[in-house]
């Protein structure tokens, strides 16, 4: 593959903005691929070199790059109305009424830019609500680039993990590992009564992809009754994606108080969004007293291309579509661990895959859970299997990034750059796209 623009662009890129990107995962190594345009569930880029895409923008493109005729439509009809006003607008109203309707947890929506801008909401939301400071949060778990979640160790020796944030932040910020019981049971005890929120993703998605064991939402949806605190799921990645329209909590049939969302909410434009209880929500500014606001939230042109991106979604077999190449693409890449690295975990579920390179597996793989790992007790992997951040950190992370990620670029598939996100089929995706990126794999591994 010829790469010599792409080159060039980054060579540009380096002296305007920094690293050459604006944000850090896009900075591949030796030099990204810079993009010209979508087509279905491919992307070409600058040198006209077409890649199987199932980044997918990280998540948000639940159609691929073709956008169905009604999403489509009605984006062009707000465009064509005039972007936006700076007073409210009937779609906005439409959309949160749709949330109402779908996600087990939400009564009422406040609408904001980003996934980063609803979990910092709805982190200021939950202490408003319990006049607490203390949030816990998952090892390993991402929730945008917020001052209060980007911190690394352990429940009371937890700093920040980035320079630019005061200690202070860190100290109120109790991490704990994810899928242990027992570690958040003692966090509760020593804290409870200063606890606003456990803030969670019903997966973690950002690391790996790792499935909660039996019970553990349970546990966590218990411990915040018995204290007082809300529980809070962070569902930018996993609404509309797992468990369709119903989201993560409906397909573990558990409520969280506060849900935030984000990527697909918005079908393919900025979005974020914070969900609930009603008495909760309420609380946000003007009916309640915690500040929130934003210039572009509930932006019309982003608002009618959700909706109608949710809407398409509950018409038509979307979620069948999308969760049976899901299902296959992790079948058959579990196969082809099976026979050329049998130690890898393929991970994922609807339509989630990634494979994360443990660097240990069981001999005999006679019964393994099919179509990528759900964390059940009874597969000879269970032991082996990541359950946390740590286990995920543990992987041949460097062999991702410098060998197979390049490797499966040059084979024209291209996967999200570093062992922890997630990828994500789309509607566009078909099953040529799956047998070639099968294909590659195998070559690749
Ligand atoms: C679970 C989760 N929460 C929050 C965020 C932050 O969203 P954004 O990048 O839109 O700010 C992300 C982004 O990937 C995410 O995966």
């Amino acid at each position: 593959m010829n790469h010599e623009r792409s080159r060039e662009l980054y060579d540009r890129a380096l002296s305007v903005l920094p690293g050459g990107v604006n944000s850090s995962v896009r900075a591949t190594m030796p030099h990204p691929f810079f993009v010209e345009r979508g087509d279905g569930g491919h992307v070409i880029d600058a040198d006209g070199n077409r890649y199987v895409d199932w980044v997918m923008g990280y998540g948000p493109l639940l159609y691929g790059h073709d956008l169905p005729e009604p999403v489509s439509a009605a984006i062009q009809s707000h465009v064509a109305a005039g972007p936006m006003y700076g007073a409210p607008t009937e779609v906005e109203v439409e959309h949160a009424e749709f949330l109402a309707r779908h996600v087990p947890s939400v009564e009422m929506t406040r609408f904001v830019n980003s996934g980063t801008e609803a979990t910092v909401s709805a982190v200021r939301l939950a202490r408003g609500h319990t006049g607490r400071d203390k949030i816990v949060v998952m090892q390993g778990g991402y929730h945008g680039a917020q001052e209060s979640t980007l911190v690394a160790g352990e429940a009371g020796d937890a700093h920040p993990s980035t320079p630019g944030i005061p200690e202070a932040f860190a100290e109120h910020t109790l991490p704990v590992p994810f899928n242990d019981p027992e570690a958040v049971t003692e966090v509760f005890e020593e804290h409870g009564d200063d606890i606003a929120a456990v803030l969670v993703e019903p997966i973690l998605a950002n690391k790996g992809i790792v499935l909660p064991v039996d019970g553990y939402h349970e546990t966590l949806r218990d411990l915040c009754d018995d204290n007082g605190a809300l529980l809070i799921f962070d569902e930018v990645i996993t609404g509309f994606r797992v468990g369709g329209l119903g989201c993560a909590q409906g397909k573990f049939g558990v409520t969280p108080d506060v849900t935030t969302f984000g990527k697909i909410v918005g079908g393919g434009f900025p979005v974020g969004a914070i969900g609930g209880r009603a008495d909760v929500i309420e609380e946000f500014t003007p009916s309640g007293d915690v500040f929130q606001s934003g210039t572009f939230s509930g932006h019309p042109v982003t608002m009618a291309a959700g909706l109608e991106t949710l809407r398409y979604a509950a018409e038509n077999d979307v979620y069948e579509h999308v969760n049976r190449l899901g299902e296959k693409l992790r079948e058959g890449i579990s196969e082809i661990c099976a026979d050329r690295a049998p130690e890898y975990t393929v991970v994922g579920t609807d339509s989630l895959f990634k494979t994360i390179f443990t660097r240990e597996g069981p001999r005999n793989l006679e019964g393994q859970c099919s179509g990528g790992c759900r964390q059940d007790p009874d597969c000879p992997r269970y032991d082996y299997c990541p359950k946390n951040g740590a286990d995920v950190a543990n992987a041949e992370t460097d062999r991702w990034e410098r060998v197979f990620w390049q490797e499966m670029k040059e084979r024209g598939v291209f996967l999200t750059a570093n062992q922890f996100e997630s990828q994500f089929v789309s509607y566009a995706h078909t099953e040529a796209d799956v047998e070639e990126t099968l294909a590659a794999y195998e070559a690749s591994l």
